[in-house]
């Protein structure tokens, strides 16, 4: 099964993206859902037909669902013993209710059944493929490091309960000192996240696209999402452009204005994003509502290629530890060849000349805090080294 979501900043174009990717991937045969993780849905709006909680087909191949929020302690339950019974004993009847309102107090466990709620789903159902639309960045990221969080507080958990992490204590108390299947629960659950975060960032399963639109701002957020996709993994494998003003003769001066202000935040876009694939959607005149338009614009941005498949494998950003405390940022951009790297740095941003190819990058917390010492480009491949951090300002 492949797994795509589609992240970026509020109303860039993450929903129509993923509702056309959808429907071009289930017109090319593949049997296709497309789910909305957004509290504030809006893929039924896209997709101009009625849509629920479960998953429902609203065209040949398609499948659509808008995951509710699991807030409220009713659905909560219900969402926890739809997936946990089997995994979870509790004298054969399942989940209590008990233990379901216990674990809802554990942190980032909203996330937690959300993942493994579209998991279950997508696997239940047979689908070739899941593609997410997102909530805007922030919110997402959150979702995707909680797996990693919740491993790490689960960890902690164990030892508290062994009496090692005495600050974990009261925190810990609440689980601890309630019925023992809420703690074999929080276990399972681990286990499971454990077992999907696997999947999630599997290069060969599942890819991330980051949404844009030439605008400043919003470049500067999807490069900190990349970023962060990169420290934790997430194999993200293009960039999607939407609302690009096509070339056009006759236009007056403020459309000329706004083409060519585009055209420069487009270059800056190509190198920024490097090696990534770039996509561009064009600016509609008239509204993306509906199963033709949203089929139209998948044509309109992927052309001819099917928009399933995975278009980039390796990582765009990686972070080496040195054995004397440094680091060094790998960044591959094959296209350069000049070998004269200049860098300047200001707070946690990094400014990259090679000849005439010029990048701007948000550096992750690790490296921001650090001074650079020089970079290179090596076989395509450009390596800033980070003096540790003992000998930063
Ligand atoms: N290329 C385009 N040309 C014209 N209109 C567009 C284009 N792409 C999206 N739109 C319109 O812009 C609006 C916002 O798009 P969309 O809902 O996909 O953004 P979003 O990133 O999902 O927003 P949110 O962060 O609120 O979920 C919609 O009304 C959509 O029809
Ligand atoms: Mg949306």
């Amino acid at each position: 099964m492949r797994f795509i979501l589609y992240l970026g900043k509020g109303g860039v174009g993450k929903t129509t993206t993923a509702a056309a990717t959808a429907l071009r991937s289930a017109e090319m045969g593949y049997k296709t859902l497309v789910a909305s993780t957004d509290i504030a849905h809006s893929l039924a709006d896209s997709l101009d037909v009625p849509i629920g909680d479960k998953p429902v087909q609203v065209a040949k191949n398609l499948w659509a669902q808008e995951i509710s929020a699991v807030a409220d302690a009713q659905n909560y339950w219900g969402k926890l013993q739809e997936f946990a019974s089997g995994i979870i004993s509790n004298e054969g009847r399942g989940l209590s209710r008990v233990v379901a309102d216990e674990l809802s107090a554990f942190p980032g466990m909203d996330e937690i059944v959300c993942l493994l709620h579209i998991d279950k789903q997508a696997k239940e159902g047979n689908f070739d493929r899941v593609i997410i639309d997102a909530a805007p960045t922030g919110e997402t990221i959150r979702l995707l490091t909680m797996p990693e969080t919740f491993s790490w507080y689960v960890s902690h958990l164990a030892k508290a309960e062994g009496g090692m992490v005495k600050a974990l204590k009261p925190f810990a108390g609440r689980f601890l000192q309630g019925p023992a299947q809420v703690l074999e629960a929080i276990y399972k659950l681990e286990e499971g996240t454990r077992n999907l975060r696997q999947t999630l960032i599997n290069p060969e399963q599942s890819s991330y696209r980051v949404v844009i639109m030439p605008e400043k701002m919003v470049v500067r957020e999807a490069e900190r999402a990349v970023s962060y996709l990169g420290l934790f993994d997430y194999p993200v494998d293009s960039v999607i452009v939407n609302r690009v003003l096509p070339a056009s003769a006759e236009q007056g001066p403020f459309y000329n204005a706004q083409y060519e202000l585009q055209q420069k935040y487009l270059q800056m876009i190509n190198n920024n994003f490097a090696p990534l694939p770039i996509w561009h959607t064009p600016y509609y005149a008239h509204e993306v509502v509906g199963i033709k338009a949203l089929s139209q614009l998948a044509r309109d941005c992927f052309g001819e290629e099917d928009p399933g498949q995975i278009f980039y494998k390796g990582k765009v950003q990686e972070i080496i530890d040195g054995e004397d405390g440094s680091c060094t940022l790998r960044m591959p951009i094959p296209f350069v060849k000049s070998s004269d790297v200049k860098l300047r740095k200001r707070g946690d941003e990094l400014f990259v000349t090679i000849g005439n190819f010029k990048r701007e990058m948000i550096l992750p917390t690790v490296l921001a805090k650090r001074k650079t010492a020089g970079g290179a480009l090596v076989n395509g491949v450009l390596e800033v080294k980070f003096l540790p951090l003992e000998t930063a300002s």
